[in-house]
């Protein structure tokens, strides 16, 4: 028996060496890791997994991510933005289907004709959902008035992750100038959290140069920030990108779908209500990977719902699905059969358990 991780497990808070630990074990022990996060699940949030419709409004960035493949200086892809109706359109599909929740994501774009923009189609939303639809914004740096804005026009969650929590690290896969600037990053998920949004942040596993201890801080920093909500996944190589020159290893890539599997699971049990997403970038590497995350204890699906002829250029990461995966008969696009016992939570916002008990502490 796994004693050694089972009395890891019954600890009331795991430091970095336990965490350490954790990400180490091995298959059999994992099956035990895994298990206890999914109960986690369970008894602190029950067996719905939400949906958030995911909308990738453009592809145009201003930054330069060396992992990316929309950072600026790839010129082999087509830049798009939707039009207002087009993202009205999937909004509105969205809610038809009882999704509950949409994410609207895009590059980085700080023009003042992006933030109106958004600021508009927040508003347009709302009123055409009767204020039931949720609103997650994925939009990058902005200023903090901006995300201000965005929070006054409706959008309640924002996700911004921080890649990597180690400074050397992150310094690492940035260009090293003022706009990939660790600091600054830091300084806008203070304000997202202080105006009062739901905020998630996240990692990439799998990086290059990231070792154990990297991932084991990760966790320790989303614990220390107190995020609601995380979404994290395995680094994939883009061979337009400078960290993916050399092609990708599918054997690092399996290695890093397992890996992944355990943040999920450590990260749920030191952050019991939170929500966490299962990854496109796991069913990218794993055409089940998703499934796999969900019962690691991951309880959050983002369906593209971006109109099918701009899924090609949306293309971050090699191997990203440019094909429709939801349909009316399953609008999750999971594998059901592989969750027993798990149902999709329609027409709710799904927001994050630990939100609501942070707010309270916070006003008492
Ligand atoms: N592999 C996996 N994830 C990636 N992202 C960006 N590039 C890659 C890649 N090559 C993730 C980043 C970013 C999100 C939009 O996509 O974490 O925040
Ligand atoms: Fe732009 Fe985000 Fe890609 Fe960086 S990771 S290049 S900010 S879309």
């Amino acid at each position: 028996m796994n004693y050694g991780i089972k009395s890891i497990l019954e600890k009331k808070e795991l430091d970095s060496n336990d965490i350490i630990t954790l990400l180490k074990c091995d298959d059999e022990q994992a099956v035990f890791l895994f298990n206890s996060a999914a109960n986690v699940r369970e008894k602190y949030l029950g067996n719905n997994v939400y949906l958030r419709g995911l909308i990738e409004y453009s592809n145009i960035c201003g930054k330069n991510c060396l992992y990316c493949g929309i950072r600026r200086e790839n010129r082999k892809i087509r830049r798009y933005t939707l039009t207002k109706d087009e993202v009205i359109e999937s909004a509105l599909y969205a809610y038809r289907m009882n999704f509950g929740s949409i994410a609207i994501q895009a590059g980085e774009n700080t023009s003042s004709a992006f933030v109106e923009e958004i600021e508009n189609l927040i508003r347009i939303i709302r009123r055409k959902t009767d204020n039931k639809l949720g609103i997650t914004l994925s939009l990058g740096e902005q200023d903090r008035d901006v995300y201000q804005r965005w929070f006054d026009a409706g959008a309640h969650r924002y996700l911004l992750r921080i890649e990597t929590s180690s400074i050397d690290l992150y310094r690492k896969v940035h260009p090293d100038d003022r706009m990939h600037d660790y600091y600054r990053r830091l300084d806008c998920l203070r304000a997202i959290q202080d105006i009062g949004y739901q905020t998630g942040t996240g990692v990439m596993i799998g990086l290059p140069f990231q070792t154990i201890n990297n991932l084991a801080d990760d966790l320790i920093f989303m614990r220390d920030f107190d995020i609601d909500m995380c979404g994290m996944g395995p680094f994939i190589e883009h061979s337009d990108t400078p960290l993916g020159l050399n092609g990708t290893n599918n054997l690092f890539l399996r290695e890093r779908v397992g890996l992944t599997l355990r943040m999920i699971a450590i990260l749920r049990i030191i952050m019991k209500n939170i929500n966490i997403v299962a990854s496109t970038a796991m069913q990218t590497v794993d055409r089940t990977g998703r499934e796999k995350a969900i019962m690691c204890g991951a309880n959050i699906i983002m369906p593209n719902l971006t109109p099918a002829r701009y899924r090609d250029d949306y293309k971050i990461y090699a191997g990203k699905p440019g094909y429709a995966e939801v349909d009316e008969d399953n609008i999750s696009g999971l594998d059901l059969g592989l969750l027993p016992g798990i149902s999709i939570g329609l027409g709710k916002w799904g927001d994050a358990a630990h939100f609501a008990a942070r707010r309270s502490v916070s006003s008492d």
